[in-house]
């Protein structure tokens, strides 16, 4: 464990910024991510990151801070203006679709930070370090859609205005994929919550200190940055922002929020195709079509 002296900051209210760590390689997706990020992959006609950037307008941010990698300027484009196709969308008469464009653009300050090596999660955060500056922030994973009303990271947010607490999403899964996430184990806390006291990333099944993930949702205290900063490689050789939330775990600084919504994970093939169908399912002018055409290919 590292010699770590925390200097608490205390919560704002309410939560103002939140990161998207978007510089992986998306290597599941090969070959459709060799040019375009994974997070611009469309959930039926939108980017899972404008899923994820909704979100956190919803939850009350301002700033979204984008953690970009090679090749990765279509995220900036997409929440750029675009005059030529503003123009030609007005000029043609195309209102709905028009105010659908233009609203992206207009509805987020997106500050953009570069991480030069997909190092890991923990070391994409460290990357936004000087945009986030001396506040708690929100951690928003660039493929993982939370579907629901109350927006996920808002829940955490709150909680952790109440409490003075870091917090990330946990949610369970079955056994056999244990090995996949990270793994936050503890003891309750008020309504189902609980108080993270130890947490790992990607254990061997027979090793896992439970059977809860920590999902793409995390509200964390600045000071998480001095912590990420002075980490080793860990699990896969990267630099695992889990290693970092067990330093605030064994400080008794970390809860595991049992949020409310649908979770996706759009970095996951599967993930992906059931994304897509379960948003298609919830748009009127989609879901009768795809009814019909999977009752057909099921049969
Ligand atoms: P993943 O592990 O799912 O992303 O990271 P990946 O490495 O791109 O995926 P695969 O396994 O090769 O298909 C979760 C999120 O963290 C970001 C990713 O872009 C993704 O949104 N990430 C990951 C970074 O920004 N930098 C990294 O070094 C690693």
């Amino acid at each position: 464990m590292l010699p770590f002296a925390p200097r608490e900051v205390p919560v704002n209210q309410p939560l103002r910024k939140v990161v998207i760590p978007a510089a992986g390689l998306g290597t599941r997706f090969l070959p459709a991510t060799k040019a375009v990020p994974k997070e611009m992959l469309p959930i039926v006609d939108t980017p899972t990151i404008q899923l994820i950037v909704e979100e956190a307008l919803r939850a009350g941010a301002q700033e979204v801070v984008v953690v970009n990698g090679r090749g990765k300027g279509a995220i900036e484009d997409h929440f750029d203006r675009s005059y030529e196709l503003e123009t030609e969308l007005r000029n043609k008469g195309k209102k709905d679709l028009f105010e659908q464009v233009r609203r992206i653009s207009d509805s987020v300050r997106i500050i953009s930070v570069r991480q030069k090596e997909p190092l890991g999660l923990g070391h994409a955060v460290l990357a936004a370090r000087h945009a986030v500056g001396n506040e708690w922030f929100g951690v928003m994973l660039g493929d993982d859609v939370v579907d629901g009303d109350d927006p996920a990271i808002g829940q955490l947010a709150r909680l952790c205005q109440k409490t003075g607490k870091a917090a990330v999403a946990l949610m369970p899964v079955p056994e056999s994929q244990v090995h996949l996430y990270g793994i936050g184990a503890g003891k309750p806390f008020e309504d189902g919550h609980i108080l993270v006291d130890r947490i790992v990333e990607k254990p061997k099944r027979a090793d896992a200190p439970s059977n809860l993930a920590v999902i793409g949702r995390y509200v964390l205290p600045p000071d998480i940055f001095e912590v990420l900063a002075n980490l080793k490689p860990g699990a896969i050789g990267e630099i695992q922002l889990t290693d970092a939330l067990a330093v605030l775990a064994s400080q008794g600084r970390l809860l595991g929020v049992r949020f409310t919504g649908t979770r996706h994970d759009a970095g996951d093939r599967l993930g992906y195709l059931q994304a897509n169908i379960a948003y298609a399912l919830k748009r009127a002018d989609l879901r009768e079509g795809l009814l019909a055409f999977l009752r057909e290919v099921t049969r």
